[in-house]
């Protein structure tokens, strides 16, 4: 709807906005490239930012601000308690998403840490959709499990059901049935982050929320990807298609107990925050709120930043800023499935995923196939994609790897970011590195964290891979970068 139609018959996902501010990029020769993602030990968090052309890591806080935004920073109101800039947040959060309370969090992983410090104890369970790396984290710190009942479909990396991010209700009331006991809450993922940004319809969540309300059972909606699920309803879903995002925003808040999310992706600023109605859990988490994150009047958040997300959460429910991330995302998708790049369809929101079980089906997944193709995307253009695979698992008890499901490089499109000949580019390099990909090699650790190891890991390539690689670049592109 969004998308603009050429004469020539083209379908453009036009830019809907001007730059008026720029950031300069460096561009290094491939041959620094090599030295660069050495040094970092072929793990791309350790990169510098200024060795890098297109950081496709994440959307997470790196999103574009909008000239609304930046303005409202400059009259923030600064104060440890009682902060104009704060109240006006919780207005617009009471307005969106029609719910009384609101807990403010540095960012998403603190909403995650104070709600299971809360509800979470040993032998706990926690259904949902998919898990996020620091929800699981957190969920199992405090002695839970996580179960996983997403349907079958959206494990399928090439698919054209759209809503591959539902979660299997017929499962989750068995489920329930015979173990309520031990569920403190079921969470629900907007925008699935890790099956590579899918999203769940409108019937999936109400048929959820009608299981958690019949074992009364809270149900909690990570809505950090929720502007991307909105997308996706109002294009893809009969129930929502009638309706403008604001509607659909609030029809889904009405299905869920608790909403929290982290706004460095919902809100296009930096922050996070839990909202929630009338109910016993207010107190004990406001106390944990006070505790971990700050007080109940900016919970770790700058006051600019606060400002900055009131506005950004507004500008959410304007059709033209939210179509641009996943518009952009299936122009993509589209160019690289027209060059035979195995690719995660639909596209979805977030990024472009590529899958890489398909794209170096010779790395055994003990040597970490997508770890290994973001490696190899940097020395061939300079962009930072993120591994979304085994190497984002944790090994189990006895130290053994936890295979992924999937084997994803996540190209993240930050929203209004790129340009769409940047987005041409990363096509050309991604096609380039296909074409060539019997040259890319696995990776094995040099040194493990024993937490969230992607992080901070160092990795080592199994042979002179990289070297060749780069050599190889240089010699089909002579004289480029
Ligand atoms: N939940 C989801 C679905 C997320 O995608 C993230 C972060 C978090 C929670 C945690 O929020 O980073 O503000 O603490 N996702 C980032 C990403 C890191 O790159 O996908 P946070």
């Amino acid at each position: 709807m969004e998308t603009i139609s050429f004469f020539d018959g083209r379908k453009i996902p036009l830019e809907r906005h001007k730059v008026r501010i720029v950031q300069q990029l460096n561009l290094l020769p491939v041959e620094e490239r090599l030295a660069r993602i050495q040094e970092a030990s072929s793990n791309l968090y350790l990169l510098r930012n200024k060795d890098i052309f297109l950081d496709m890591l994440t959307d997470s806080g790196v999103n574009a601000m909008s000239d609304r935004q930046q303005a409202a920073m400059l009259q923030a109101d600064d104060a440890y308690a009682g902060s104009e800039s704060f109240f006006r947040l919780e207005r617009t959060v009471r307005d969106i998403f029609g719910m009384e309370h609101f807990l403010p969090a540095h960012q998403g992983r603190g909403c995650e840490k104070i709600l299971a410090d809360l509800l979470v104890k040993p032998g706990d369970i926690v259904p949902m959709n998919y898990h996020f790396t620091t929800t699981r984290a957190h969920i199992e710190r405090c002695g839970g499990e996580v179960i996983e009942l997403l349907i079958p479909e959206g494990l399928k990396c090439q698919s054209d059901y759209p809503f591959k991010g539902n979660l299997d209700t017929d499962a989750l009331a068995a489920f329930l049935a015979e173990k309520a006991d031990r569920v403190p809450f079921v969470r629900l993922e907007a925008g699935t982050n890790l099956i590579g940004g899918q999203p769940f319809s409108f019937a999936n969540l109400r048929e959820t929320a009608r299981i958690c309300r019949q074992y009364d059972v809270l149900l909690i909606l990570d809505a950090s990807l929720l502007q991307d699920n909105l997308y996706f309803l109002k294009m893809k879903d009969e129930d929502c298609r009638d309706l403008s995002l604001r509607e659909i925003m609030r029809a889904v808040a009405d299905q869920c107990d608790i909403i929290y999310f982290s706004a460095r992706k919902l809100g296009f600023a930096r922050g996070g925050g839990i909202c929630m109605r009338e109910s016993e859990l207010v107190d004990p988490l406001k106390e944990l709120v006070v505790l971990n994150e700050g007080f109940l009047t900016y919970g770790g958040m700058s006051v600019r930043e606060i400002e900055a997300i009131a506005v950004g959460l507004e500008e959410t429910l304007d059709l033209a800023v939210t179509s641009q991330g996943p518009e952009f995302i299936a122009y993509m998708v589209d160019e690289l499935e027209k060059r035979g790049v195995p690719v995660v369809t639909p596209a979805g929101g977030l990024g472009c995923h590529l899958d890489a079980s398909r794209f170096v089906p010779h790395i055994p997944q003990e040597e970490y196939p997508a770890a290994a193709l973001a490696a190899a995307l940097y020395i061939a253009g300079s962009i930072r994609g993120m591994e979304r695979g085994t190497l984002s698992e944790n090994r189990d008890a006895d130290g053994n790897e936890t295979l992924a499901e999937m084997e994803l490089l996540r190209l993240a499109v930050p929203r209004r970011v790129f340009t769409k000949s940047q987005i041409d580019y990363a096509v050309d390099r991604v096609t380039w590195l296909y074409e060539n990909r019997d040259l890319i090699g696995g990776l094995r650790f040099e040194h493990e964290p024993k937490i969230l190891r992607f992080f901070l890991g160092r990795l080592a390539p199994l042979s002179d891979w990289q070297e060749k690689l780069a050599a190889k670049f240089a010699g089909d592109l002579p004289g480029s970068l």
